[in-house]
């Protein structure tokens, strides 16, 4: 029999209240406040006419493994009566209420009958359509009230794994109804507030003249969103929060749109034309007016900032002074951004090089804060050199609180060109297409600001080697090694499974983890780990049953499941009289994207650190996040899960939140998905196509922050191919850069089913990848045969299986069993 930590009983532990905090702080620092004509914050208890698809069916997050299982989620309607506000539109919530059930009810059956003409493929098939909230009905005559002046609707969209959002109504695009409400709402009402309850944007052009008077950016916040919301709308909390990604006016504004995912009919590959010109990196070099910029965010309060800039060696160093010039308390999100000269290289008119968030303000008090970044960081790559180089030139400095709304703080002026590191040539172009170049741009600075000129020479050029560089293990693991058969060695490298048809042999368990690695060494004193969803949370069975010697959830965990044929159903799913209930509540936090938005590396640290006591709470050894992807395209069905579509922004909160995870020994962080992962619809089949350039400075630059800085336990390759070879076979990506430039140690695993579908074990093996997930037979076999063939080498099995060890050796679980060292 085995062990865990479930619950027997539905009692409330005693994290939850805490991450239930984190959770509403991190929500309410990351709702963004895009227009207020003075109509926010809203007095105390006043009344407030509620419509919209999200108002009483909030969407806490996306589906798939994003999703989490919480105890409850407050919706927006009950967040906003939470905190005093009479709601008074009743007739309309509840009559959404039944309909969405009725199409939900009619949605099961639809796909219940798709279902039966699926294979074992379903799961994947079947994340591909989520139930989304319908439009709902127009607001009629019997759903006014004459009782408040004050109206909200709240749009709703919902997106996740294996589907791309599209520029369509109801998607990307308003509906008809949808118009025709919020036209409604403008005329009946006197104040009108729109929320956008979407892990991503919308097209907001057909309402963009409407006299609407507020408009709140409200993503998707997990449990405790509703109560974040009253928070920030009664005042309690002034917002902070500040887009991190560009909103565009429309999909046609987005550089090469239309050959994203299934829109030009070519899901199979996408050529980045618009190369290193993603986000406000295009819109800005380009002159193409975005609906809100990068780093957007407006406040109840306004600051003042003043910058002083110091070159120290090779970094840069500012010390900005924020003040608080309003009447309410407020924090302020200080973002640096680098203009660098054009030269043989085309550059970005501008790119993050750093921020920082003051604490809460009074009105009429300051902080200074330290912002500090590497010049070279601010490198661009050169492909004919395969080099970074910064180019000799000026380097205008500007702070500000958005992209667009930015100060010169200093020049930096460089006398020479400075080679920063040399590279191996990586993943080349497998057919040519032209980039896009920006035009050089002239800037045109006030003398006043000061030029500082930074010596040439004071910088080292990196110049890689791409030997073997693995440390030598511990003799601890060595010994480890030592003891263990080639047959054992490779079933290392090969996962136990996933939970819904668990192995016999498992010591300890956590219902709902979604794989474990190998059951067969526990014998020989090797635990099988568990490995747990994410990022907003865990995702674990919230409710399950023990029946015989395993644990099956009770109700689907996926809604996807809740349509298998009966009878793999009947296989996973078993009724609570059939065994002994567990139980476990884990928190669902506000999605990566929200988490951006707060721009706080100290919130996304505390988010971590909930998430470990939660997983020291469940016996979770490897959580499966954070989602770090860029947001290149905003149709990408997960966008929700990922940060930013800067680099920077991505990579430092992706560092954070894994400080955080891994504050305590024994528990680890899995950066996902490595890399280029920004299509959904075919994701385990398209190759993203680009140049090196853009894969350096865009699509690795993310991971680069986040592993050097996060140091994180684990990464998972994606699915996609990258120029025509997969992630979980690219040699270039996981062994030269990640592992040889980088000098990352930990585990590399592949993304769930990669072994079913794509690949020669024995090949991922070979480029770096050491850990096959979930793990099949097949896995065994090829790398049985490509052992014997010679293919693979037994340096090269043993160099993968030790990565797996080490990270066993590591966990909680091995510490506490074998280890002799109880960390719990
Ligand atoms: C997703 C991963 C996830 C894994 C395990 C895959 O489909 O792409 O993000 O961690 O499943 O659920």
């Amino acid at each position: 029999m085995f062990e865990t930590y479930a619950s027997k009983t539905k009692e409330i532990r005693p994290f939850e209240p805490e991450s239930a905090a984190v959770a509403r702080t991190i929500a309410g620092e990351s709702i963004v406040l895009l227009k207020n004509d003075d109509v926010l914050p809203l007095a105390e208890g006043a009344a407030i006419a509620l419509y919209g698809e999200g108002a009483a069916c909030t969407v806490k997050g996306g589906v798939g493994s994003g999703e989490v299982n919480a105890r409850e989620t407050v919706s927006i309607r009950e967040g906003l009566e939470n905190a005093g506000f009479s709601v008074l539109t009743a007739s309309w919530l509840d009559d959404y209420k039944s309909l969405l059930e009725r199409e939900h009810t009619a949605y099961l059956a639809r796909m219940r009958d798709k279902a039966g003409f699926l294979n074992f493929k379903i799961i994947h098939e079947l994340l591909s359509e989520p139930f989304k909230n319908p439009e709902g009905m127009k607001i009629t005559e019997q759903y006014l009230t004459r009782d408040t002046d004050t109206c909200m609707y709240v749009l709703t969209r919902q997106a996740g794994e294996e589907m791309d959002r599209k520029p369509e109504a109801g998607d990307f695009l308003l509906t008809a109804t949808e118009i025709e409400n919020i036209r409604t709402c403008v005329e009946q009402y006197q104040n009108v507030i729109l929320v956008i309850n979407v892990g991503g944007y919308l097209d907001l052009t057909p309402v963009e003249d409407l006299p609407i008077d507020a408009i709140l950016f409200f993503c998707q916040q997990g449990s405790e969103g509703g109560n974040a919301l009253a928070d920030v709308v009664r005042g309690a909390v002034t917002p902070s929060g500040h887009l991190s990604s560009t909103w565009p006016k429309c999909y046609e504004d987005v550089p090469f749109g239309g050959t994203f995912s299934t829109l030009n009919g070519n899901v199979d590959s996408d050529e980045y034309k618009e190369g290193i010109y993603v986000g406000y990196r295009y819109y800005d070099s380009f002159d193409v007016e975005p609906r809100w910029p990068f780093g957007f965010g407006l406040s109840y309060t306004t600051f003042e900032q003043d910058a002083a800039v110091r070159v120290e060696g090779t970094d840069i160093a500012l010390d900005v002074t924020v003040t608080n010039v309003g009447t309410v308390s407020g924090k302020e999100v200080v973002q640096v951004y680098v203009s660098c000269p054009a030269g043989k290289l085309d550059k970005e008119y501008q790119k993050l090089a750093g921020f920082a968030k003051t604490g809460k303000l009074r009105p009429g008090a300051s902080e200074t804060l330290s912002v500090r970044f590497p010049l070279k960081e601010m490198a661009s790559f050169d492909e004919s050199r395969s080099v970074f180089l910064l180019e000799a030139g000026d380097y205008a400095v500007f702070t500000g609180n958005s992209s667009r709304n930015t100060k010169a703080a200093a020049v930096l002026t460089l006398a020479e060109d400075v080679t920063v590191s040399e590279h191996a040539a990586i993943c080349p172009k497998q057919t040519p297409f032209e980039e896009l170049k920006a035009p050089a741009q002239t800037l045109v600075l006030d003398a006043s600001v000061p030029r500082l000129p930074v010596d040439p020479g004071a910088f080292e050029t990196v110049r890689y080697t791409y030997e073997k560089n693995d440390p030598a293990e511990s003799a601890a693991i060595e010994q480890e090694l030592g003891k263990l058969k080639d047959t054992e060695l490779h079933s290392l490298c090969v996962g136990s499974g996933v939970d819904i048809a668990l192995p016999k042999h498992h010591d300890f368990i956590v219902p709902g983890a979604c794989g474990y690695s190998t059951g067969d060494l526990e014998k020989k004193g090797i635990p099988s780990i568990s490995f747990c969803d994410g990022p907003a949370g865990l995702r674990l069975f919230d409710e399950s049953v023990i029946t015989g010697n395993t644990v099956r959830m009770t109700k689907p965990v996926m809604e996807s499941f809740a349509i298998l044929p009966t009878f793999m159903r009947s296989v996973i799913v078993k009724k609570p009289k059939e065994g002994k209930m567990l139980y476990q509540y884990a928190t669902a936090f506000p999605v990566g994207m929200a988490l951006a938005q707060t721009w706080s590396l100290d919130l996304a640290e505390r988010f971590g650190k909930a998430v470990q006591t939660e997983m020291e709470a469940f016996g979770a050894e490897f959580w499966l996040a954070p989602g770090m992807n860029i947001h290149r395209n905003p149709l990408c069905g997960r966008n929700y899960e990922y940060y930013s579509e800067d680099p920077l922004l991505s990579g430092s909160m992706a560092a954070a939140v894994a400080g955080g995870v891994q504050s305590r020994p024994g528990f680890g962080v899995t950066m996902k998905h490595f890399c280029c992962n920004n299509q959904e619809i075919n994701r385990m089949h398209v190759s993203e196509n680009l140049s090196p350039r853009a894969l350096r400075e865009i699509y690795l630059k993310n991971f680069y922050y986040g592993v050097t800085r996060g140091n994180p336990k684990a990464i998972m390759t994606s699915y996609n191919k990258i120029n025509g070879v997969y992630a979980a076979e690219n040699h270039d990506t996981v062994t030269k850069v990640l592992r040889n430039e980088w000098g990352f140690t930990g585990l590399v695993m592949t993304d769930w089913t990669t072994d079913a579908y794509l690949l020669d074990s024995a090949k991922a093996m070979k480029a770096g990848v050491d850990l096959m997930m979930p793990g099949i037979g097949s896995d065994h076999k090829q790398i049985k045969k490509a052992l014997a063939s010679g293919e693979l080498s037994a340096a090269e099995l043993r160099r993968n299986a030790s990565h797996v060890l080490r990270a066993i050796t590591e966990t909680r679980l091995y510490q506490r069993n074998y280890g002799g060292n109880n960390n719990g």
